[in-house]
């Protein structure tokens, strides 16, 4: 089989990894792919967004599968193009991947079908919801309704912030067409959590658990980022959480895709706050991830074909996956000044230092003049699997200091519970 893989962060390199493992695979492609992928699949230049260019390379190239990693892409309706063409293609169809392309969609799917969710308004113009915050406590959230690269989301403490953030989206539009539209959102106090899911026919099968670090420093401190670390399992998934996950979440979703005839197959990524035990979902979206994927995929003792195979026909079961018992964690090297301004082209030594048995997913390098060179704010993902927590913890931290860049910058405190 050719499989092309859409991406080139640390999710594509995990997912190029584990596709890399399948008997079925004869040759990997990754566009636009990174330093990572490079090594285990053939990076071609076209960007997550060339949809047609990208159709054209899988057409000519006779891919059998693609899998694509980021939402921009599913959102622009890439699956419904390539299936068109009949080519197989793992992700959601444009309707469905509005569940992460349109917050006000995702809420009024989470509304209509009895979703815990927090109390929103949404609005298109400035006046009715500058009136409309009245009615709200602070903080309050502020989402603006399309897609906006992680920064849509504003809590707002007071009613000038709250006022400045609507001028900023509806009237300024800093965020273009994605900030035609806002939510506004109760702030919800708890613990989050998230949970990744296959889905396919209704069915939604969840993986296990993982839990990410969004702030950029330890402690928790600092600016949200993409994630800089993350681990699986995750201790926060009890037998009861989960068992309320299922009964007010997930059996609720399943009900909702099939009485809106939603034909959802790929990844649902459900973001919760838990809320004195009790979930409420804060955010859908509809594919994997990062770092999310970098430890659930070291654990998966399955085929990771024919698990997208049996989505795309929807015969997927919850017996298709085996999960090693191990413990996964994932620290992520980035540039200094991440999530803010950052250098790219510094060159990245040591990697070949490290233990055979830890593994490095690749987020943001790229190889030139056969140097690997840092390209993003996230660089590397180092991960291990360990028999506990612990060890795959200690592992990461006696290798780390091995790799080196200008501006190299890590959590320490990454699974320390
Ligand atoms: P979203 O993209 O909707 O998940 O929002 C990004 C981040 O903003 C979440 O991961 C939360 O940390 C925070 N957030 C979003 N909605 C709320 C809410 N209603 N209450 C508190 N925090 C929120
Ligand atoms: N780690 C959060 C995300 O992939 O959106």
């Amino acid at each position: 089989m050719k499989v092309l893989v859409i991406g080139n962060g640390g999710r594509e390199h995990a997912l190029c990894w584990k596709i890399s493992q399948s008997s079925m695979v004869e040759k990997i492609y990754c566009a636009p792919g990174n330093g990572g992928t490079a090594n285990i699949a053939e990076n071609i230049n076209i960007q997550i967004e060339e949809i047609d260019e990208l159709l054209k390379f899988a057409l000519n190239n006779k891919i059998d599968l693609t899998i694509v990693g980021p939402e921009a892409p599913l959102v622009m309706g890439i699956v419904d193009k390539f299936q068109r063409v009949g080519l197989k293609i793992f992700g959601p169809n444009k309707e469905c991947a509005q569940l992460e392309g349109s917050k006000e969609f995702s809420k009024k799917f989470m509304d209509k079908h009895g979703i815990p969710t927090a109390k929103y308004k949404s609005f298109t113009n400035f006046q009715e919801a500058v009136k409309a915050i009245e009615a709200f406590s602070y903080p309050l959230v502020i989402k603006a309704d399309g897609l906006c690269a992680g920064k849509g989301v504003i809590i707002c403490n007071n009613k000038y912030e709250a006022q400045k953030t609507l001028d900023e989206i509806l009237n300024q539009n800093i965020f273009g067409n994605q900030g035609n539209k806002v939510v506004i959102e109760e702030f919800l106090k708890g613990v989050e959590a998230s949970l990744l899911c296959f889905v396919t026919n209704g069915k939604i099968i969840p993986m296990e658990s993982a839990k990410d670090y969004k702030k950029i420093f330890d402690k928790d401190l600092g600016p949200n980022t993409g994630g800089v670390g993350c681990f699986s399992p995750s201790p926060l998934f009890t037998p009861e959480l989960k068992k309320i996950i299922q009964d007010n979440i997930l059996d609720k979703i399943s009900m909702g895709l099939k009485k809106e005839r939603l034909n959802f197959k790929g990844i649902l990524f459900i973001g919760f706050m838990v809320v004195a035990g009790k979930p409420k979902v804060l955010e859908f979206n509809v594919r994997f991830g990062d770092p999310e994927t970098q430890v659930l995929i070291p654990r998966l003792n399955t085929d990771i074909i024919t698990l997208f195979l049996k989505t795309i026909d929807g015969t997927l079961e919850s017996s298709d996956f085996k999960w090693s018992n191990k413990s996964c964690v994932t620290t992520i090297l980035t540039s200094k000044g991440y999530p803010g301004e950052f250098v790219k082209g510094h060159q990245i030594k040591g990697i070949d230092k490290l233990d055979n048995n830890l593994i490095l997913f690749h987020n943001g390098t790229i190889y030139r003049n056969e140097k690997l060179l840092t390209n993003g704010g996230r660089v590397m993902s180092v991960t291990s699997l360990g028999e506990t927590l612990e060890q795959a913890r200690n592992h990461i931290y006696e290798n780390i200091d091995r790799i080196n860049f200008e501006g190299i910058c890590y959590r320490k405190d990454i699974a320390k519970i």
